[in-house]
């Protein structure tokens, strides 16, 4: 598992990469003189495969909450889902919103209107009926509980995958293997998410993390779920095996943020020799990878209630993990523990040094309009959560200070005259 961040300025090697993205060389010499026994890592794999069971009884997950005004409602709500399909191309896309329009069919719903309108159904000759079964399995194994990496989150990164494959450059290169290829993988890029990252995996001997020996364990497993439904709703059984397999397999391992530097550095060099050349199969692999990425990290890129939604999100799911290794007496892993952290300092350092190297580097390769977007509210956005800490850490000192002095005031309140202040 190699974290490289030698390519990584000075100013930024002091801040934990580490942290932000879990891996961590440090991290796992900790588990490895860790005191927590095989009998509480035994307790949280029963937990989590408890947790996995309840997840994946189709009774609980597939539930959507029930509809009290019935039918004309849903007619009003399908009504409003088509028509923001017909913006589907919109960076302000709601996918909140159109989740709750289609009574949590988001990712069904989403992904089955790109490959129609994008033709993929008629040019792959795929079963309507299959796919459909396809998209609606694909949606049932993320696990709703998950307060982030869920089926919404699968949606949204479709979503924004799509508008990065409307950009001119690949719009004019892409094959229409590429396009399935692209949607598919970001449909599935999360597949079975658990809700915890790889050291959580690796420090409680979860099978996961023996069956892919420590290495892109979520990811691997996101790939293999997603071959598996492939295999069991046979939507492209009729069609070449040829390398699809691999290719799916390689845009979703690309998500493993733990290797961003590499794939920065790789493309940071192709756009300095100018030797990106589209017509090249290899060279539009690499860009639906970057694609990929960028589609996966760009929250922050939002505009700002979106933004926020999400970022609350995604920390509410770390302080979870958090939650359950205080509770198992496991090390609590750094991002995820919520009395050293707030979702302001999370989300600034995400952004600082994991989200704007990649979108700066995407904004040169694609300098559009779409991209001038992203970089404007990625820059209002960390502005914003900017603001919160420093008023919230103002507020707090101010607090500290009032408390202070009226401490001082009750107990010395001879010797302190009115209005004194202390330094
Ligand atoms: C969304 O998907 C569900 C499940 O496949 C389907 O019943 C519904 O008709 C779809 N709605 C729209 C607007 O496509
Ligand atoms: C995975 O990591 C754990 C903990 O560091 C270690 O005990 C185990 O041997 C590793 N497995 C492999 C296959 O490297
Ligand atoms: C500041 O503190 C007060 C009381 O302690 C609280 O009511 C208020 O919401 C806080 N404001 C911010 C911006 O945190
Ligand atoms: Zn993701």
């Amino acid at each position: 598992m190699g974290c490289c961040v030698s390519s990584m300025s000075a100013h930024s090697h002091r801040f934990a990469l580490v942290t932000v993205v879990g891996v961590a060389t440090a991290w796992q010499a900790q588990i490895l003189s860790c005191s927590a026994g095989p009998v509480s890592a035994r307790n949280v794999r029963r937990l989590l495969s408890f947790q996995r069971y309840l997840h994946s009884s189709r009774f609980i997950r597939g539930i959507p909450a029930s509809n009290p005004l019935g039918y004309i409602l849903d007619d009003d709500y399908t009504g409003q889902a088509k028509l923001m399909l017909e913006k589907v191309g919109n960076w302000n896309f709601d996918m909140f919103l159109f989740d709750r329009l289609t009574n949590g069919n988001s990712l069904v719903n989403l992904t089955f209107h790109l490959f129609n309108s994008y033709g993929l159904i008629e040019l792959f000759q795929l079963d309507m009926v299959k796919l459909r079964r396809f998209l609606v399995m694909i949606q049932e194994d993320y696990r709703s509980l998950n307060p982030y990496h869920n089926a919404v989150h699968a949606a949204d990164v479709t979503q924004a995958m799509y508008c990065y494959l409307q950009e001119p450059k690949l719009a004019e290169t892409m094959t229409s293997c590429d396009l399935l290829l692209g949607l598919l993988a970001a449909a599935t890029h999360d597949l079975d998410h658990p809700g915890v990252n790889q050291p959580f995996l690796i420090k409680t001997n979860h099978y996961l993390a023996a069956l892919y020996k420590n290495s892109s364990v979520l990811e691997n497993h996101h790939w293999k779920s997603a071959v598996g439904l492939l295999r069991e709703s046979a939507l492209l059984s009729h069609l070449p095996t040829e390398d699809r397999s691999e290719r799916l397999g390689s845009l979703i391992l690309a998500t493993d943020i733990s290797r961003q530097n590499n794939y920065l550095s790789e493309f940071r060099t192709h756009l300095d020799k100018r030797d990106l050349c589209l017509t090249n199969g290899r060279h539009r692999h690499f860009i639906l990878q970057i694609a990929l990425k960028c589609a996966d990290i760009c929250n922050p890129c939002r505009p700002w209630k979106l933004s926020k939604l999400w970022s609350e999100k995604v920390t509410e799911e770390f302080f979870h993990q958090g939650d359950i290794e205080r509770k198992h007496h496991l090390e609590v892993t750094p991002l995820c523990d919520r009395q050293s952290n707030s979702v302001a300092n999370i989300q600034i350092g995400f952004m600082t040094y994991v989200v704007e190297p990649l979108f700066v580097e995407w904004s040169r390769f694609s300098d559009t309009r779409l991209s001038q977007t992203m970089m404007g509210h990625l820059s209002l956005n960390k502005q914003g959560w900017k603001e919160g800490r420093d008023k919230q850490e103002a507020n707090t000192s101010r607090a500290s200070e009032e408390q202070r002095t009226s401490a001082a005031k009750d107990s010395n309140s001879k010797e302190l005259p009115q209005g004194s202040k202390r330094s």
